[in-house]
């Protein structure tokens, strides 16, 4: 919003001493782009200052010449209401929706897509008519992302997909809209696998099911693609070990020697899940693609260009991940 002086802040969130001021805080002075023209958009989450979707929305607005700009909106949860009910004024076009705001997105908007619906979380908005609109576009980085990596991977039976949580609703969405015959999911928490198998099994009936960890070994013996959607386990800041990775690696050796593997976690780039797949020599893919290719339709929403994921920009997230920024 442009005041007298022709400077654009964001409206919802221009005063409040008690703000973190940190990075990705609304201090930020990367989210004042008081010297820009064109559409802005956004990524809100909290904390978000971690977020790389700067990095690729800023690499296609360079690429296509486009002067406009997306930034850092850090919000907290209390906060985040607000946020949604004055975002009209804000002067934004629309922006992405991360950790852990999704789902209270989903609730803020006035109208959703089918993708939102089923997954029940909402990561990217836009305007129409001046009604703010939630989608969900990771099932399609998702199934994007294999579409490029693992050829074949839709024709799959048996799907194995670890974890219960947000992540896992758009991964199983995916699976079974592209036409995966079934999914079994295996969460460390029953009851958890279950609502999710429940409210997927509404939707497309008789292919999906719930197993506690219990039962991993013997699923993963006719799994044709394995998803995992569980955080990598973090290091104890005591442990001064140099290269430090979690230990062991997830056994997979039940899995075919046909099976497809994937996680959604892409820092580190190579999981443990990965390690163990490649160890076997399974066909893999990492996660960052999911991340690239969710970012293309909200690209193409508020900036009216559609982007292309290539071997350009990925190799740059790689060297940021990498590199530990
Ligand atoms: P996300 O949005 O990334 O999916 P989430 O909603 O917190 O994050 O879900 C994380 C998933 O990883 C959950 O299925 C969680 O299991 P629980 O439902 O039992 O909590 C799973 N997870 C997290 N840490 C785990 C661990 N150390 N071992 C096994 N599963 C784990």
């Amino acid at each position: 919003m442009a005041d007298e002086n022709g400077e654009w802040t964001p409206k919802p969130y221009v005063s409040g001493a008690e703000r973190p001021r940190g990075e990705g805080s609304i201090f930020d002075p990367n989210h004042r782009t008081k010297d820009e023209e064109g559409p802005k958009a956004f990524i809100t989450g909290w904390p978000v200052w971690h977020s790389r979707s700067p990095a690729i929305h800023g690499a296609w607005l360079k690429q296509f010449a486009i002067p406009g700009s997306y930034v850092r909106m850090g919000v907290p949860p209390e906060e985040i209401g607000e946020f949604f009910e004055t975002l009209g004024e804000s002067g934004f076009v629309g922006g992405n929706v991360t950790v852990p705001h999704k789902v209270a997105a989903f609730e803020a908007v006035e109208r959703r897509d089918g993708d939102a619906e089923a997954i029940g979380a909402v990561n990217t908005l836009w305007f129409e008519d001046g009604a703010l609109v939630g989608g969900n576009t990771d099932a399609y980085g998702f199934a994007a992302n294999l579409d490029e990596r693992l050829a074949g991977w839709a024709d799959a039976g048996t799907t194995v997909v670890l974890g219960a949580g947000g992540a896992a609703r758009a991964v199983v969405h995916a699976l079974l809209s592209r036409g995966v015959e079934r999914v079994e999911i295996v969460n460390r928490t029953m009851g958890r696998a279950e609502a999710l198998a429940a409210r997927f099994d509404r939707l497309f009936p008789g292919r999906i099911a719930a197993h506690g960890e219990e039962e991993r070994a013997k699923l993963l013996e006719r799994a044709d693609l394995l998803v995992n959607t569980t955080p990598v386990p973090e290091k104890d800041p005591d442990d001064e070990t140099p290269d430090w990775f979690p230990e062991p690696l997830p056994d997979l050796s039940a899995l075919p020697d046909h099976a497809l593997v994937t996680d959604i976690v892409y820092t580190p780039l190579m999981t443990p899940t990965l390690l163990a797949a490649k160890e076997r020599g399974l066909a893999y893919a990492d996660g960052l693609g999911m991340l690239l290719h969710q970012a293309v339709p909200g690209f193409e929403r508020w900036f009216k260009r559609r982007p292309t994921v290539d071997e350009t920009l990925r190799a740059r997230l790689v060297a940021d991940i990498e590199s530990g920024l």
